[in-house]
């Protein structure tokens, strides 16, 4: 087996920002009651005419750039979204074609806020037995697309945006372990009910709003701190380290609350979890993949340290992937 590790890294936010004096003209909401909340200050919203794999392909060219290497050199994508430009094709295809990726396989997974760590350890799992070389991750959301705008308990929360990862054979900053979960009891506590098999679309259920994001805000909190811990936990003991040995936590960004919680329970100092939720808001796959190309950009990261991807979400999905820089 051989090393898998991060080649290259790249992000992209649309530009246009949703503020919470915004977001306080929509619905019965207040910008101190969001902070206070969730840490959110502001998120990014995609304009009309952007779908999940423009904004995909924005990271992934820089993601390739940064690598070193060309779009023909990927043999393999996988794109962790919940909103996929359509239910199918794959997203990860138009962005295959888009990118000019023509060696490349490529599909989609969905592992709802946890399907970029889930993107990761599938391409690190490839790359260490020598079936790919060159396997581009990419967590993308439009989830601006799914929010209900009129729902003030979760529009504050979601944005826009994507990033993107090469991995291939490395000995630096290489996924050394990792631990995946799900836990399907919980499915109903964050979901989009209608448009699949179970609910096909029809007019009672647009008149219903089941084609928005429905969560259980308090139930997921609670979920979200024991099994983020868990999975951090996992991932580092398998490989003998403990908590002090972490210099970087990444978690997913879904509310500060949860994140302090989290850094508490792991022993953890503030200053060693990266946060950019009061930026961003919770942009689901997009989250840690943004965060990481970003600690990585404004230099939080340096050669040698441990740092930990940590995630959990719809499904209920969590995971967490150690990387040594
Ligand atoms: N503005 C003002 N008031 C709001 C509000 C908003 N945007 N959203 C909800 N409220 C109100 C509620 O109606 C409730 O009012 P009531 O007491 O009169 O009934 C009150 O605020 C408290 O609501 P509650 O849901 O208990 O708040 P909370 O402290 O649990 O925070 C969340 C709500 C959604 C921020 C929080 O539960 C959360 O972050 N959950 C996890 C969500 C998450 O991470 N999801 C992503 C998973 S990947």
């Amino acid at each position: 087996m051989r090393k898998a590790g991060i080649l290259g890294l790249g992000y992209y936010l649309p530009p246009k920002r949703l503020t919470n004096s915004d977001l306080e003209k929509m619905v019965d909401t207040s910008d101190q009651w969001i902070m206070t909340r969730t840490g959110i200050k502001e998120r990014r919203i995609a304009g009309k005419d952007i779908a999940t794999s423009d904004l995909g392909i924005k990271a992934s060219k820089l993601a390739i750039q940064d690598s070193g290497l060309k779009p023909e050199d990927i043999d393999l994508i996988i794109t962790a979204t919940i909103t996929p430009d359509m239910a199918f094709p794959a997203t990860g295809c138009i962005i295959q074609d888009k990118i000019g990726a023509k060696n490349a396989a490529a599909f989609d997974i969905n592992a709802a806020c946890s399907g970029f760590v889930f993107g990761i350890v599938i391409a690190q799992q490839l790359v260490s037995t020598g079936a790919y070389n060159n396997v581009l991750v990419v967590g993308a959301e439009k989830l601006s697309s799914i929010v209900d705008w009129e729902d003030r308990s979760t529009c504050v929360l979601f944005g826009d945006g994507s990033g993107a990862c090469v991995i291939g054979a490395s000995d630096n900053r290489v996924i050394v372990s990792s631990f995946l979960g799900a836990d399907g009891s919980g499915a109903d506590l964050l979901k989009l009910p209608a448009g699949g098999s179970r609910m096909p679309a029809t007019k009672e259920t647009i008149k219903q709003r089941l084609h928005f994001l429905k969560m259980e805000g308090n139930e997921v909190f609670k979920i979200a701190v024991r099994i983020m811990v868990e999975a951090a936990n996992k991932a580092i003991t398998k490989v003998g380290l403990g908590c002090e040995d972490i210099d970087l936590l990444i978690p997913h960004q879904a509310n500060i609350r949860i994140l302090m919680a989290v850094a508490k329970r792991l022993g953890l100092p503030e200053e060693k979890i990266f946060m950019n939720i009061e930026r961003y808001g919770n942009m689901s796959a997009a989250s840690t993949a943004v965060a990481l190309a970003e600690a990585s950009k404004k230099n939080k990261i340096k050669r040698g340290d441990n740092i930990v991807l940590v995630a959990f979400g719809g499904g209920l999905t969590y995971g967490a992937a150690l990387i040594q820089w």
